[in-house]
């Protein structure tokens, strides 16, 4: 059995890339990258602006070629079985499915019934969409009346009408207020709680951070880091000691490995050095993970300027 075989549901994997690599004329955009993730978790793509992340979707997608390295996706190699791909995931994040003069109700009732649903079956169908996002007071509204969440939501009901079992979301929560951000959050987890595997895009930490089981960060075509974000925060340091005045502002820190002994050490030179307030331990934020991580040669760099 070659790897362009199905695996069946014993392959523990719902995405797997190796060496993928996608070039536009001399720029090479995606530099051999790797990834592996779990059925059933949330896996967050991290990276700013132009680090690749909606090409890496596009060929996880069928949408767009690579130039090198393989992929599959639920079972299927993407290259020689992208019919068997396309028909178990969805996309979303662009509302493209969206038609704005129809209600709610009956953008999933079309859809449904396009999917080969009887009209009765498409109803309960609907109705059922509209309470798992949270839109069933909103079904009767044309969507062009919706806001940017309820539309988000109405798309992601759309690409559930037959349940995916991978769901791609490129940058889902961009342009959403805080709050419909949470919402869409709960949305997602509760799709992976019923058994949707999830990749998401962000450029956000917070949303990696509290959304993803685990996070591969992408910078400038390359995974400079993969792991859960404890494990992500843990690669930049244990707990530094910092102290705080009355008003939460930083008097003083010093990283530590977290030992007792060096907690105590790095509180001495504290006190030593005349700092007083209130003493936290605190690991680093993502933000600091992520700053380091990209702004550190990564070990392929140092790899690459080592003489031949
Ligand atoms: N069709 C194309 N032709 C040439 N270059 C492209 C093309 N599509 C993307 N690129 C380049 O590839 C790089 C990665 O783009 P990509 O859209 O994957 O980034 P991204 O991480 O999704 O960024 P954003 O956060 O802005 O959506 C960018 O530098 C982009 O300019
Ligand atoms: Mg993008």
């Amino acid at each position: 059995m070659g790897t362009q075989e199905h695996h069946g549901d014993e392959e523990a994997f719902a995405i797997r890339m190796t060496g993928v690599v996608k070039r536009y004329g001399s720029r090479q955009v995606l530099d051999e990258i790797d990834l592996a993730v779990a059925r059933g978790e949330i896996f967050a793509l991290l990276g700013a602006n132009g680090a690749g992340k909606t090409t890496t979707v596009e060929i996880l997608t069928t949408l767009l070629r690579p130039d090198g390295g393989s992929t599959q996706v639920a079972g299927w190699d993407v290259a020689t079985h992208p019919d068997e791909v396309r028909r178990r995931i969805a996309l979303t994040g662009q509302s493209a499915a969206v038609d704005d003069v129809l209600t709610g109700q009956e953008n999933l009732v079309m859809v449904a019934r396009l999917c080969g649903l009887s009209r009765r079956r498409a109803r309960s169908r609907a109705a059922e969409l509209l309470e798992q996002f949270a839109l069933t007071d909103a079904g009767a509204r044309r969507a062009g009346t919706y806001s940017g969440g309820m539309r988000r939501r109405l798309d992601l009901a759309l690409s559930f009408v037959v349940r995916p079992e991978v769901l791609f979301l490129d940058e889902p929560t961009t342009g959403l207020d805080a709050r419909s951000r949470r919402e869409l959050w709960q949305v997602i987890r509760s799709l992976r709680d019923a058994g949707t595997t999830v990749l998401l895009t962000t450029q956000y930490l917070e949303e990696a951070d509290e959304l993803a089981d685990r996070i591969a960060v992408l910078n400038g075509g390359r995974i400079v880091a993969t792991g859960t974000p404890a494990e992500l925060k843990a690669r930049v340091g244990d707990e530094s000691v910092e102290v705080r005045d009355a008003d939460g502002s930083l008097r003083g820190r010093i990283p530590t490995d977290g030992s007792l002994s060096a907690v105590r050490a790095a509180i001495d030179e504290l006190v030593t050095a005349g700092i007083d307030g209130t003493v936290v331990l605190r690991r680093p934020t993502l933000d600091e993970v992520f700053f380091t991580l990209t702004e550190s040669p990564s070990p392929h760099d140092l790899h690459d300027r080592m003489p031949a």
